[in-house]
């Protein structure tokens, strides 16, 4: 059971506004901010190596508990700069062949998606979208109907930007492994909302972000990649800590995932991501997952109840990422409204997930993300904003 006044006491900025953005970048609490705080004072005390190497045991730490996060081991882990980081470094580090085929999904990130798009002009390969089930989440057995040996990579978001749909990663890692074929997967908006581990999952390759449902500093992210699928990447923007200079000629790559960092980094940032994931491990990420569950459907039932209110989630399986639109009331209206009143939100558009608007032909959307921290009153207090933007 979770300490709700502890917690909102740990985030002052509950005090300040009703952060149902948390699919933007959650308030961090005060562990986080104290830890980043710590490390830059000792920066401008002795100096940003010096600091740096008084904190080497932290910064070990921080992998450490990524690992406990993850499922996964020590040397699988990169820290980098954010969730695009990690997964371009990915997925431009696998030598591509014309013809190799790219399956994906209609909901897909734009960044990802434009990743493959890029690969397709350099290389030749060939991008094709995995057919949703009736719920709108991926098919598993539709994927497993276009397997065939020039499949290269599945590759797909986990709970995309822009609504409430959980695709069944586990089921398609499954397929994955049966057929021997990279799967690389964007938990981007999964870390920190629900328990992750790789090896349950099936994945090769997993790509996310701090600043999110984790809560950590902005500017931070880490890939996961599994260890025996290191040796045959190379990726791009590699630099004398990713590589060994040796001579004139020649340089040979590091063995661990520490191949997809670069030797500067924001150690500060690194700690207080550290500090995130520390904090949501000793909370507990299946309490967390479950009271994220209770805010959201009460936020989705109260909304579909309201004449006027269409919500916009998919899938059998949903998260705490809510979207909806209010007929004859521009998004940006609803918003204002809803930061009126001190509620925090965003806007769900075209551009982040443009394959997904195209075929369900969506307008723009009101995104509501609530996590654990924030209270039934909240929730009821934006219920009540977008009854009154509905009626008026
Ligand atoms: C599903 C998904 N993937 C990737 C990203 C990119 O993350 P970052 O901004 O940390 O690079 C986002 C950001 O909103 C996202 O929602």
């Amino acid at each position: 059971m979770l300490d709700l006044d502890a917690i909102r006491a740990d985030t002052p900025g509950t005090a300040n506004r009703i952060h149902l953005n948390n699919a933007g970048a959650a308030l961090m609490p005060k562990p986080v901010v104290d830890t980043v705080r710590r490390h830059l004072d000792l920066e401008e005390a002795i100096g940003g190596y010096e600091a740096k190497a008084e904190a080497q045991d932290a910064l070990e730490g921080v992998y450490h508990s990524i690992t406990r996060l993850l499922g996964a081991k020590r040397h699988e882990i990169a820290l980098v700069e954010n969730a695009t980081v990690a997964w371009n470094k990915a997925f431009f580090g696998i030598s591509f062949r014309e013809g190799d085929r790219i399956l994906t999904c209609q909901s897909e990130y734009g960044a990802n998606y434009i990743g493959y798009l890029q690969m397709a002009k350099w290389k030749g390969v060939r991008i094709e979208i995995i057919p949703n089930d009736s719920s709108g989440a991926i098919d598993p057995e539709a994927l497993r109907a276009m397997l065939d040996d020039r499949v290269r990579l599945i590759s797909i978001t986990h709970i995309p930007t822009s609504g409430g749909l959980v695709n069944p990663a586990e089921a398609i890692g499954a397929i994955a492994r049966e057929h021997n074929i990279l799967y690389l997967l964007d938990a981007c908006q999964t870390l920190g909302q629900m328990p992750v581990d790789v090896s349950a999952i099936g994945c090769d390759m997993l790509s996310a972000t701090g600043r999110k449902f984790l809560r950590g500093p902005r500017g931070t992210g880490f890939l996961y990649m599994r260890s025996d699928i290191i040796a045959d990447m190379e990726p791009p923007m590699i630099d004398n800590f990713a590589a060994n200079w040796i001579d004139a000629n020649t340089y040979t790559l590091r063995k661990d995932a520490k191949l997809f960092e670069l030797w500067e980094s924001n150690t500060a940032a690194q700690l207080g991501l550290g500090a995130a994931i520390d904090y949501a491990l000793n909370l507990g990420i299946e309490a967390i997952r479950d009271r994220a569950e209770i805010l959201s459907s009460r936020l989705r039932e109260g909304l579909a109840a309201i004449d006027g209110v269409t919500v916009r989630d998919l899938g059998h399986v949903k998260c705490a990422i809510v979207t909806f639109e209010v007929a004859g009331k521009p998004p940006e209206d609803v918003i204002a409204d809803l930061n009126q009143r001190g509620v925090n939100c965003s806007m769900s558009t075209a551009d982040s997930t443009i394959l997904d608007f195209a075929a369900r032909k969506l307008p723009s959307l009101v995104r509501l993300s609530p996590h654990y921290y924030n209270t039934e009153v909240e929730i009821d207090t934006a219920l009540e904003v977008v009854q009154a933007a509905a009626e008026g």
